[in-house]
């Protein structure tokens, strides 16, 4: 097993951070900065952001700099530090708390001796650790050009029996460890990214993962903060990862609920792709995943107008209405089917069962809308009609 005694293990000055650098509460509740987006830029599916067509690598990754990947001997671990080699890297340092020397013995194997692979034995949630690194860091002739930060554990339960060890076991890597290098990144100059693989669960909840989802956002509002001060910082917010990872070890009941959510799990390769690509133009905060966002909006317990623009309303209740066969019925029967679709689209706001729950005599107040629901009622009624209209 290699580990810290391994000759290529990353060692240095023992001091490199400071008292100044521990964490205070002053330092996380800084209402003054100017911290905050809570969703990412953009949402898009891999392929839609990784060009395959792009044969030059991106340009921020250099022979010339050190890398370092958190959670580096996890799955995409591995994996990032395959492609960031395929793009010019040589200088690798891989970061989790064990070392699998069969694994990092096989990644070497397939990267050949013109790759310098570091492991290094660590827990980036602790202090000690992580000053211990950011020595060796310093110490090295190729200075730290990017880092990758993978490390993470999951630790779900539904969030009633969540506990502090749950909430502390997903908070080493993503909270405390993020920090940390944060800190620790700041004696770097040379660094050119600073990349947290966050989750969708940040953005869009998932059932079972509130400490995930919590740490994932500190992740996420951390490097946005980076970013809004002039320092390299993206995070990503992937959604699900198909055959590798974490989500090669979930229980089939958990996939399921991940696909019923509306979350599609996507080709490890268009992944790399597509952060390879971000790499060389960065934005602060960015989900990369497969999304059917008719299905994460059906699947909400309410209503919300952050999947109003994405959603294209399959899936409701309401009958869609076609206007041109409308107009061939008879008057009368005009007058019901019209009927149908809005008191279908009231049952839809008001979660009824269906538009037989609403009397066709009902007055809108009486049944439970109130002036705001009444508007999406309006605006849900137009949209059926002119979707239908074309
Ligand atoms: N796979 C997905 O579908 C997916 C989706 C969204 C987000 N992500 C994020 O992507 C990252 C990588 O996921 P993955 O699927 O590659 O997971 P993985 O295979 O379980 O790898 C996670 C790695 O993190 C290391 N690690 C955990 N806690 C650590 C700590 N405190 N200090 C140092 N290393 C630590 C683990 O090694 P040790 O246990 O030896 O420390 C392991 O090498 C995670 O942060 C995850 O939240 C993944």
């Amino acid at each position: 097993m290699a580990g810290p005694a391994d000759s290529r293990h990353v060692a240095g000055p023992a001091d490199a951070v400071g008292p100044a650098d521990a964490i205070g509460p002053a330092d996380l509740a800084r209402p003054a900065d100017p911290v905050g987006p809570t969703a990412p830029e953009c949402v898009a599916g891999p392929a839609d952001v990784a060009d395959p067509a792009d044969p030059v690598g991106p340009a921020a990754v250099r022979p010339d700099r050190t890398y370092l990947i958190t959670g580096g001997f996890g799955s995409l671990g591995l994996l990032s530090a395959e492609r960031l080699a395929a793009h010019g890297a040589r200088h690798l340092v891989l970061m989790s708390r064990r070392v699998p020397g069969p694994v990092l013995a096989a990644l070497r194997e397939r990267l050949g001796p013109h790759v310098e692979v570091v492991p290094y034995a660590g827990d980036v949630g602790r202090e000690e650790d992580v000053r211990r690194l950011d020595g060796a860091l310093r110490a090295r002739p190729q200075p730290l050009g990017g880092i990758l930060h993978a490390a993470g554990v999951l630790a779900d339960a539904p969030v009633a029996a969540q506990t502090w060890e749950s909430l502390d076991a997903v908070f080493r890597a993503k909270v405390y460890g993020s920090w940390l290098l944060h800190r620790a990144s700041l004696h770097h100059p040379e660094l050119e990214f600073f990349v947290g693989y966050s989750s969708m669960a940040s953005v869009l909840g998932s059932r079972g993962q509130a400490n995930y989802g919590a740490g994932n956002a500190f992740l996420d509002t951390l490097l946005c903060h980076r970013y809004a001060a002039g320092l390299p910082g993206m995070s990503v917010n992937w959604g699900a990862w198909g055959g590798i990872g974490m989500a090669a070890s979930m229980a089939e009941r958990h996939i399921a609920d991940v696909e019923h959510q509306g979350l599609g799990f996507f080709e490890p390769a268009a992944g790399m792709r597509a952060l390879l690509r971000l790499l060389s133009e960065p934005v602060p905060q960015v989900g990369i995943a497969e999304v059917d966002w008719d299905r994460v909006a059906a699947t909400r317990p309410l209503p919300d107008a952050l999947y109003a623009p994405v959603a294209r309303g399959a899936g409701r209740s309401a009958a869609a209405v076609d206007l041109a066969a409308l107009l061939r019925r008879p008057r009368a029967d005009r007058r019901e089917a019209v009927s149908l679709v809005v008191r279908g689209v009231i049952a839809e706001l008001l979660h009824f069962d269906g538009p037989e729950d609403v009397p066709p005599d009902a007055r809108f107040f009486e049944v439970g809308l109130d002036s705001l629901a009444a508007v999406d009622s309006g605006n849900a009624e137009q949209g059926t009609a002119a979707g239908n209209g074309r």
